[in-house]
């Protein structure tokens, strides 16, 4: 076990390298918010007690969509405590890698399917003494990421063709969450994102993921603090369910 490695601590809560969190989490997707009131927005997360935000970082060419880079999340980084976790659906990660670290990204997620061998940039994202993540699109078997697992303090499990918000929820994901559960023995944080709502994060829970994002399930709410509780309670898995993390 290398210091620093993601660990369960007790049923609800994970230590992963210097940051310690309590567990279920659910993480806003900044995709959704109102981007003409960024600095309301983050404060209405902060009050909301929103303790992860996720970026999308979109570049238009691994995904048909383009959003924000590192320079927007290193304006926002003063404003927040909050974990900064950067999903890069970018074709290039490893050209960008230092931008996003002198944002203040806590993690940095890379996709498998822009990376073949992910080794060196996930070793590099630990070296810098920051979470390094995994993510696979809902066709990509875990078999594809399986050699690199030891590498990965968080595996992003793409629960709808990434690139837009507010799709539907694949629920096929799930058989891969649980496999990843097996393989990873609660060494990395399991992690979704996309449809993730009142009626798909129950499941996902079950499944064994640790870390929720939600774009349109907090955004298109008025009451930012009413709906993440609400997903946070939905995403408690009783401890004598057969799913508990
Ligand atoms: C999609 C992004 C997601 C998305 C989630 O490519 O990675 O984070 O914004 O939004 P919802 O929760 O609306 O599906
Ligand atoms: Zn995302």
């Amino acid at each position: 076990m290398v210091d620093g490695e993601p660990k369960i601590v007790g049923s609800d809560s994970l230590m992963a390298g210097r940051f310690s969190f309590p567990t279920p989490i659910i993480a806003p997707s900044i995709l959704k918010c109102d981007y003409g009131d960024m600095r309301s927005e983050v404060e209405r997360l902060d009050r909301a007690n929103a303790r992860w935000f996720h970026w999308d970082v979109m570049d238009g060419h691994f995904v048909p969509n383009l959003s924000y880079g590192a320079m927007v999340i290193k304006a926002i980084r003063p404003k927040t405590k909050a974990f900064f976790d950067a999903h890069l659906m970018i074709s290039d990660p490893e050209k960008y890698l230092k931008d996003f670290l002198d944002a203040g990204c806590d993690a940095i997620t890379i996709h498998i399917e822009a990376v073949p061998q992910p080794t060196q940039l996930l070793q590099k994202i630990r070296a810098a003494g920051r979470l390094a993540g995994l993510a696979i699109n809902p066709k990509t078997p875990v078999s594809r990421i399986e050699p690199y697992l030891n590498n990965c303090d968080l595996v992003l499990t793409m629960s709808v063709e990434p690139g837009f918000g507010g799709q539907k929820f694949i629920p096929d994901v799930l058989e891969k969450v649980r496999q990843l559960k097996e393989l990873t023995k609660g060494q990395a944080l399991l992690s979704i994102d996309g449809g993730i709502a009142a009626d798909t994060i129950s499941v996902a829970a079950q499944a064994g993921c640790h870390v929720f994002v939600a774009g349109s399930a907090i955004f298109d709410e008025p009451d930012y603090t009413s709906a993440l509780s609400k997903l946070e309670q939905l995403a408690e898995v009783p401890i004598n369910s057969c799913g508990g993390n």
